[in-house]
């Protein structure tokens, strides 16, 4: 497997050009991945490190993925950083998470304002300490014009909170007269949310193995392809990425066509084609 090569030495390869291209030509991309960001303790215990560590290096493979996420052209990256039932952790590993979430805000603005990366959050981020909040806006409002991808952390978040946020606006619209009961629809509901403004996300991706969805965009996530991987997300790269898309087109060439479209072979590419990608992909995971 490629190493990582630190933030100051990055290079698109060569072969990462073509790999991203074939991933075009082959089928649609995701407009929205949403990722679970699983497996950052248990990669420093099998390294007899302490958690922090992993969250530490998990922070190399977000990088990773947002800039490929840009280069291929992704619209939209959520990733769930804090989840609400986080905060039930021991008190130093929160109070780190937070250092390490300013540091990384702030050694990643150049190249956010650089790439075009437009950062949001969801979530309860008022419970957040005030100078991560102020960090946080710091970072949403100088990125706020850029058109490329947006990339939305998760923090202090979970759908069943957002759900019931949505609930109580729609309760009030409806006690004020402006709706009635009848009038609530999926738009209505979808409007309501959080991540009212992106689009649902069209894959999921979990590392680590767990077959959960642990409290993520539990609405949104409704018609999702879920794309797990045994990777630790510290060690998730690039090619774990494409791996992911790979998987994701094929399930939409079988399942997302209409049988008359099937019958007519619209949109299906050929096996040659298909193996030669996987090649590649196989070539660059090495
Ligand atoms: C889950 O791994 C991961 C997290 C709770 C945090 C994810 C955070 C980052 C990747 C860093 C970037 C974001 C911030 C907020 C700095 P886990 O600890 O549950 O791993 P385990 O299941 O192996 O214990």
């Amino acid at each position: 497997m490629r190493k990582f090569l630190g933030p100051d030495k990055y290079q698109q390869t060569e072969d990462d050009k073509r790999v991203q291209h074939e991933l075009r030509a082959l089928g649609k991309l995701p407009r929205h991945i949403a990722v679970i960001m699983d497996g950052n303790g248990r990669w420093a215990e099998e390294r007899g490190l302490p958690r922090a560590a992993g969250h530490q290096a998990g922070i190399a493979s977000l990088r990773d993925v947002t800039r490929s996420s840009r280069e291929l052209g992704i619209g939209y990256l959520t990733v769930y950083a804090f989840s609400t039932e986080n905060w039930k952790r021991p008190k130093r590993e929160v109070s780190m998470l937070f250092r390490l979430l300013v540091k990384m805000l702030r050694d990643e603005m150049q190249e956010m304002l650089e790439n075009g990366v437009r950062l949001k959050t969801i979530g309860q981020t008022s419970l957040l300490p005030k100078g991560v909040q102020e960090e946080l806006s710091d970072a949403i409002e100088r990125t706020s014009k850029n058109k490329g991808l947006t990339l939305t952390l998760a923090l202090s978040y979970s759908g069943r909170w957002d759900l019931i946020r949505a609930m109580q606006t729609i309760a009030l619209e409806v006690r004020s007269g402006k709706m009635s009961p009848e009038d609530i629809s999926e738009e209505v509901i979808r409007r309501s949310l959080t991540t009212a403004e992106m689009p649902d996300p069209d894959l999921l991706v979990r590392t680590s193995g767990e077959l959960r969805l642990s409290n993520f965009l539990l609405w949104e996530l409704a018609y999702s392809e879920i794309h797990v991987t045994k990777t630790l997300w510290p060690d998730f790269r690039r090619e774990h990425l494409y791996e992911a898309i790979r998987e994701y087109q094929t399930r939409e060439r079988r399942f997302g066509l209409t049988g008359a479209q099937l019958k007519k072979g619209e949109d299906v590419v050929s096996p040659e084609h298909q193996s030669y990608v996987d090649k590649l992909i196989s070539r660059i995971t090495r």
